[in-house]
């Protein structure tokens, strides 16, 4: 017989090859070849078939309830509305971020409303589980722990005690005897995620597993990974900050665009109810180079504040930096500045920052950074109780953005009673308890300042 050649696996897509890359021709990242040992027809074939009948689709049974509600709100709402009987659930996020933390805090609501949970650990020893639940307070239900690696035990374990939710922590720590690769390669993470699918398919069980982020910002295996389960949720934040940001990249039951606000505290994960009041402690008051925006994320409106600070530069070039917002954005900002309202900043130092950590890319921040840069260059605060929204575009005009009585509605709730926005926007807006103060061009800004 000849001898099995080993196959070569891109670590980012999946993709397989017969010799190593270094480009991967499917996902066209470099040098991401891994050498793995082949997988066995018979294997690749359980991969994903059902061994059902074909039935008609007016038969098909749909029940109502077939959403569990986990009890804390902002996971609910990123999964659109609980979680779906019979899912797969991806939890993904840097190590050390707090995935482990919120899925045992899932199961402690889900264990005191009756459900039946099991929690499998590969990471941790039952006595380290049991240390993080006693530092998250009282668990009221029965929650059923294993610290088990070996999927061919824990496939049994789950068929004999057929639990309701099943969370894996973590599947690059998995592994099935069979396949002679080690924990965390791209065949062995494809492999037990397809035993995992079939699992929750075929017993109506919800599964969530737990894949930690490489340096690359993805999940090891993770395409192959995020295209066969239903959901794909990230778990992210900043380092010193405290809080967190659930927010779903795919959702076969929901919307992407929603997200959960979280902080971590000593005792556990707190839900983040009102983002805006979170996103604002602290703001300075009357101070020159700080603007309130009201940005979107998914169907919510979140107030942040923009800084900026513009300063006679001591370098040949300039120095700029932006956190939390586009850098490239930030200069072409800039140049709209010096060319429409005539404003020297080529000889300026200009640095932006969303105050809190939060990354916002939404182009309706655009009116807001160009009134902090204004602001911070005049040396002239704005009204303390003003926000702003609205697209800027290359001749200055400003643009009108969507969901705009949304974030009128959440500055009013937040006490604001100013709001400058783009003229169309302004004029759409029937009734609000606000002073709208509709702009069309960015000349028109310097007259906002006195
Ligand atoms: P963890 O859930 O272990 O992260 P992951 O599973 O994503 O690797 O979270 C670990 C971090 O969270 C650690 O740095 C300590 C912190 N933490 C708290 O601040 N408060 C807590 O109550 C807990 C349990 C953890
Ligand atoms: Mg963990």
């Amino acid at each position: 017989m000849a001898k099995q050649k080993n196959v070569f696996f891109c670590k980012e897509c999946g993709y397989e090859a017969s010799k190593w890359m270094g480009q991967c021709p499917a996902c066209k990242s470099w040098d991401t070849f891994v050498e793995e040992k082949p997988l066995n027809t018979a294997e690749k074939r359980r991969g994903t078939a059902f061994l059902t009948e074909p039935e008609p689709l007016a038969k098909i049974n749909t029940t109502e309830n077939n959403r569990i509600t986990t009890g804390l709100q902002e996971m609910d709402r990123v999964l659109g509305g609980g979680i779906v009987i019979g899912s797969l659930v991806l939890v993904g996020g840097d190590p050390g971020i707090g995935k482990s933390t919120l899925l045992l805090q899932i199961c402690r609501e889900l264990t005191d409303k009756m459900h039946r949970v099991l929690y499998i650990s590969g990471e941790e020893s039952l006595q380290q589980i049991k240390m993080r639940a006693d530092r998250l307070g009282v668990f009221r239900g029965d929650l059923l722990l294993l610290s088990e690696t070996n999927l061919d035990n824990i496939e049994e374990i789950i068929r004999k005690d057929k639990p309701e939710i099943v969370v894996i922590d973590s599947i690059q720590t998995m592994y099935k005897e069979d396949i002679g690769a080690a924990p965390g390669s791209v065949s062995q993470v494809r492999e037990t995620t397809g035993v995992l699918m079939h699992l929750a398919k075929g017993l109506d069980i919800s599964i969530f597993i737990v894949g930690h982020v490489t340096k690359e910002g993805v999940v090891a295996g993770p395409r192959v990974l995020e295209h066969m389960v239903d959901t794909v949720l990230y778990f992210e934040g900043e380092d010193k900050a405290s809080y967190r940001i659930l927010r779903a990249v795919k959702n076969r039951f929901g919307s992407t665009n929603e997200i959960g606000v979280f902080e971590m505290q000593d005792q556990g994960l707190r839900e983040v109810l009102n983002p805006s009041e979170f996103m604002l402690q602290g703001k300075p008051e009357g101070e020159p180079g700080s603007v309130v925006a009201a940005s979107m994320e998914g169907t919510r409106p979140i107030l942040v504040e923009v800084q900026a600070l513009v300063c006679q530069t001591n370098f040949n070039m300039p120095r700029r930096t932006a956190a939390g917002t586009d850098y490239n954005r930030v200069n072409l900002l800039m140049a709209v500045l010096e060319k429409r309202v005539g404003i020297q900043m080529s000889g300026m130092d200009a640095y932006v920052n969303v105050a809190g950590g939060m990354k916002i890319n939404e182009p309706a921040l655009d009116l807001a950074i160009v009134l902090a840069l204004l602001s911070s260059y005049r040396n002239l605060a704005l009204d303390e109780h003003t926000i702003c929204f609205g697209e800027i575009g290359l001749t200055g005009e400003i643009r009108g953005v969507g969901m705009a009585e949304q974030r009128v509605m959440e500055a009013e709730k937040m006490g604001f009673h100013t709001c400058i926005l783009p003229k169309t926007n302004a004029d759409n807006i029937k009734k609000s308890g606000m002073k709208l103060i509709g702009v069309k061009n960015i000349k028109e800004l310097n007259r906002l300042f006195n």
